[in-house]
């Protein structure tokens, strides 16, 4: 993780490379007026949203709302680790990258990754080439056809045949050792203990599984017809990290168009089935349950997602996964759903029989987290006696706090309260009152000022935008007495700020990356505050302004009500007169 490398090296790369160059010698930038614009590579879109600032030294998305520095963008576009995006960094500037206490324990890329990818594609095409050619290819074209996929359906997705027999691949590859290194490490081989190796997928229809960018990872191979295992995947290697992966998300994102909604299946035969009757926006996970890194994906592309169950015990305890998975990308904008399915049905077999339009109107009957997460409770406790209502509260405490700071978390109270017939205020704070809930407190307090934004939102947007404006305030440390929700943040930034004169927006994102600071910047960032841009400077000395009286009318009262208890001391004394001569 980010620990292990200084932050100040992180902090000074950032001022030094150009986040402008970076993207455009990967993604085309066009100028346009002061930024540059693209399509976003992160989501089909025809107009160009993506936008990048050389100024701010940060990219942002206004259709997908992806955004961030330099090295997000590298994470997310090379699908680097932290590191390895640090280190391409520092490579183009000629430096080493620091390692505090040791080199960190991180997934880099293996050497000679690249050629398994290559070779992956090629073991691809030799599967699809069996499933046209191969002399016992019938059974399984017929299979598929039973299945009910068409011909265009099996061309999108690539499927392929592996024949059976234990060595169709390394005499299809040659019988080069190097090569035959290769397909072992990249899972298609299995080496037995006298050194010989053999096929791993044997008689069976073959999926290929690509990853965001496109590239063949790994393989899916379902058995024809019966057989165990029913599925057989391929096994972890340097380039397939199932845990993280997600199947038919390249072909999601393919699709022309932002993505509205995307939904999650359990099986690769779901997504491929959705397809085939017109269904493109499923992705499933390969054999794990849902988790937080998937969502973390999945809500870089879609605001809506659906999560897709089978109506049974066993569907609604994976449902509630998915649901603990998801509780902390919840933010405001962001939907999550829950469908689901009669017992004994997947989506295969609903598509199939109610056709594209009968599942979407399925798919609309979803329920929202909020009634999810809400009936949940209610089937847990009985909130009509005193002890039901404290059980349920306990219950509902420690997945409210995962809820990430916003107007969700107000939301999903209100809707709990209304149903257990609480008040609602006394109900935020039995879930909110620990210390570190100060800032969700202070909007619960400001609910009837409703979408009016604190002072302090607007100051950090404002330096978010244009750290320079720093400069105009001196006394920074004071502010730290300032009881207000926010000022902490405030006052890091501009003391982080004054270090650090060079720094961009985009640094400044990164310096907290990954913190409920950090969320709370992207969070601000995303948000219109409104403020022309010339307006700026005058308008953010105008927020400095109010905070300083706000301090010494703290202050003032403060020694005033102390004056009353006790005489105040010589220097509280000439402090009060000063106040109140100010
Ligand atoms: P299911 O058993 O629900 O199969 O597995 P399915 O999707 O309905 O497939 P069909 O319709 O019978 O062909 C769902 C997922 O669980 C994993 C696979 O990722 C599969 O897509 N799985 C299942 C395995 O990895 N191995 C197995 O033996 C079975
Ligand atoms: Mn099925």
């Amino acid at each position: 993780m980010a620990g292990s490398i200084p932050r100040t090296f992180i902090d000074d790369l950032l001022t030094r490379v150009d986040i402008v160059d970076i993207i455009d010698a990967r993604v085309p930038l066009k100028k346009a007026g002061k930024d540059f614009k693209a399509c976003c590579p992160f989501h089909g879109e025809k107009t160009p949203s993506f936008t990048v600032s050389r100024q701010k030294q940060f990219y942002y998305c206004f259709g997908c709302g992806a955004g961030g520095s330099v090295i997000r963008f590298l994470m997310d576009y090379e699908r680097f680790e932290f590191v390895e995006a640090v280190q391409e960094l520092a490579k183009l500037l000629g430096l080493e990258v620091p390692f505090e206490g040791g080199r960190p324990q991180v997934r880099v890329a293996a050497p000679g990754s690249n050629d398994l990818y290559e070779l992956m594609e090629k073991v691809s095409l030799y599967y699809t080439t069996q499933l046209r050619k191969h002399s016992q290819k019938e059974h399984a074209v017929e299979y598929l056809k039973n299945r009910g996929l068409t011909g265009q359906t099996a061309k999108q997705f690539e499927l392929g045949f592996a024949p059976s027999g234990w060595n169709n691949l390394e005499q299809a590859f040659s019988n080069d050792p190097e090569i035959i290194n290769q397909l072992t490490r990249a899972g298609m081989l299995i080496k037995k203990e006298n050194g010989n190796t053999y096929d791993r997928f044997r008689d069976r229809v073959m999926f290929p599984i690509r990853d965001r960018r496109g590239r063949v990872i790994a393989f899916g191979g379902r058995v024809i017809d019966e057989g165990t295992p029913k599925y057989l995947n391929s096994p972890e290697t340097d380039i397939f990290h199932k845990g993280d992966e997600l199947y038919g998300l390249h072909h999601a994102l393919k699709q022309p168009g932002a993505v509205a909604s995307m939904l999650v299946v359990e099986g690769y035969m779901d997504v491929v089935s959705l397809s085939n009757r017109g269904v493109n926006n499923a992705v499933a996970t390969l054999g794990t349950a849902i988790s937080q890194s998937h969502v973390q994906v999945l809500v870089k592309h879609t605001s809506e997602i659906i999560y897709c169950f089978d109506g049974d015990a066993a569907g609604r305890k994976a449902a509630w996964r998915a649901l603990e998975a998801s509780l902390p990308s919840l933010k405001d904008g962001q939907q999550f759903k829950f469908m689901f399915l009669p017992e004994g049905e997947d989506p295969d077999t609903m598509v199939t029989q109610l056709g594209q339009q009968g599942f979407t109107q399925l798919q609309n009957q979803a329920k929202p987290l909020s009634d999810f997460m809400i009936d949940y409770f209610l089937e847990k406790a009985d909130h009509q006696t005193v002890d039901g209502q404290a059980r349920l509260i306990e219950l509902a405490k420690p997945l409210m706090s995962q809820l990430p700071q916003g107007a969700y978390a107000q939301l999903l109270t209100a809707r709990l309260a209304e149903r257990i017939d609480m008040p609602e205020n006394e109900l935020f704070g039995r879930f909110f009152s620990d210390s570190r809930s100060s800032g969700r407190k202070f909007r619960a307090n400001n609910v009837a000022k409703a979408e009016k934004p604190s002072v302090i939102k607007l100051a950090i947007a404002m330096l978010l935008e244009s750290p320079s404006l720093a400069q105009s305030v001196s006394s920074v440390e004071v502010l730290q007495e300032l009881h207000m929700p926010g000022v902490d943040l405030l006052e890091k930034m501009l003391v982080f700020i004054a270090s650090h004169p060079n720094i961009t927006t985009g640094a400044l994102l990164e310096h907290w990356h990954g913190t409920r600071e950090g969320d709370f910047l992207y969070e601000t960032l995303r948000w219109e505050h409104h403020v022309p841009e010339q307006g700026v400077e005058s308008e953010f000395k105008g927020v400095v302004d109010i905070l300083f009286r706000e301090l010494r009318n703290q202050r003032l009262a403060k020694l005033l009500s102390q004056s009353k208890f006790a005489p105040l001391s010589a220097d509280e004394k000439t402090e009060l007169a000063r106040l109140l001569a100010e």
